[in-house]
């Protein structure tokens, strides 16, 4: 690959720094105006200015790509994706507008069970060129790196399906994907009343199986109302961390369970939802390393108020997230920019503080902020340019895309040129 100077960028957002970001340092985006990168392969390796960087030798031999006064930001590392799911559910959309509820809708047999079925019957094929399609979309929108979650299999050959789908999207196309086992997703209709039973094979046999194999990197619980218990996701989370896995929790969504003090017990990268989290459970989260990741997606896809409380997260001096929890259920969005535009109205976080959730604690929570999550020499040329005079119009503008260019490790892998 040649050498690239990267120029035209009206503000680059380097988010340089520490890491993680809590509190004031979430405001903190490193912004240089009319900035320039120098890319040799797929890393940088020199940020600066453009005067300053077109100085350089190595900058007159490099290829040039301007930017022509877009904004410049590290590419969005989206870090609560189900990636694998076999159809919309868009029939539930209609039901939930006619007054049932998701709970009611899964209680019926819908939500997640109904995608499993589908699941069941869908080829591995067929999954991966719908998720492919998907991942398109995700670099269209500015995102570079995502988590993606089994959880719509249920059954070992289901489950595997997914995983190794994942594994193969991983090697065969540009975004990054780590992926999560979540078997805990929902109690699978043959252990219906036996969720106790589940877990015995989910602790005994998929997660060593699944570890093993080096199918995923994290372990997930839905540790919620109508869904797993803490002392099975304990357990669960036990597990898989005995064997390597990292946890993540689904928690505090649906209902106050205690799931946001199991996550914090764990040591889990992150906690996820948090909608019902409580006073005790944010100067707890505040004081842990778990990554408190917000999904307002959900509440808005769901038609539901209460978003998850990020001003009272950050003023205590939680690490806050931000992910579009792409799934078929409570959120099939995978716009970056739509999540910051719902958690900068919805949610009173500023527009820098939704940039710094988006990229480098989601990095972190990744355990890859080592790698991407901001713009500096060594990190990987992952990025992603708006075309937009200002960064705050990135969560102002909605419904329209304006990302007009995404590159990762170094290539355009999209543009609207
Ligand atoms: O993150 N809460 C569990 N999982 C998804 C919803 C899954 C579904 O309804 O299909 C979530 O909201
Ligand atoms: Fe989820």
């Amino acid at each position: 690959m040649p050498d690239w100077l990267i120029t035209g960028c009206s503000q680059l957002l380097t988010l340089r720094g520490a890491v993680p970001r809590r509190g004031r340092t979430l405001t903190e985006l490193g912004i240089i105006r009319d900035g320039a990168l120098l890319l040799h392969d797929d890393r940088i390796v020199a940020v600066g200015t453009r005067r300053h960087l077109e100085r350089s030798r190595e900058s007159r031999r490099a290829e040039k790509l301007d930017l022509a006064g877009r904004v410049v930001l590290p590419g969005f590392v989206d870090s609560h994706t189900h990636l694998i799911f076999p159809a919309s559910r868009a029939s539930e959309y209609e039901q939930r507008i006619s007054g049932s509820t998701y709970e009611e809708i899964a209680q019926k047999g819908g939500g997640i069970r109904s995608s499993v079925q589908a699941l069941r019957r869908a080829s591995a094929k067929e999954l991966k060129v719908r998720a492919l399609v998907a991942l398109q979309q995700f670099a269209a929108y500015g995102t570079t790196t995502i988590e993606a979650k089994s959880g719509y299999g249920l059954d070992w050959k289901s489950e595997s399906k997914i995983l190794n789908t994942l594994y193969e999207l991983h090697q065969e196309q540009p975004i990054d994907i780590a992926a999560t086992f979540l078997g805990a997703h929902a109690v699978p209709p043959e252990y219906k009343g036996r969720a106790d039973a589940y877990v015995s094979l989910l602790t005994r046999k998929w997660i060593p199986n699944v570890a093993m194999a080096g199918l995923a990197e994290f372990c997930d619980v839905f540790c919620d109302r109508g869904s797993f218990t803490v002392p099975q996701a304990r357990k669960i989370l036990t597990a898989g961390r005995a064997c390597g896995l990292v946890p993540r929790l689904h928690a505090e969504q649906l209902a106050h369970t205690g799931a946001a003090r199991l996550a914090i017990e764990m040591q889990a990268a992150s906690a996820d939802h948090l909608e019902k989290v409580d006073d005790a459970d944010i100067r707890a989260l505040a004081l842990s390393n778990v990554v408190c990741t917000m999904l307002p997606g959900c509440c808005f896809h769901l038609g539901l108020n209460h978003y998850a409380p990020a001003r009272k997260l950050i003023e205590a001096g939680a690490i806050v997230g931000l992910a579009t929890d792409f799934n078929p259920g409570t959120s099939p969005t995978l716009s970056m920019p739509m999540i910051l535009s719902l958690s900068c109205t919805q949610m009173r976080m500023t527009p820098a503080e939704a940039i710094s959730a988006a990229t480098i604690n989601p990095a972190y929570s990744l355990r890859q902020h080592d790698r991407i999550g901001s713009l500096e020499v060594g990190k990987y040329a992952d990025l992603t340019a708006f075309d937009v005079a200002d960064y705050r119009e990135i969560p102002y503008y909605f419904g329209v895309n304006l990302c007009g260019l995404t590159m990762k490790r170094g290539t355009v892998i999209h543009s609207n040129d």
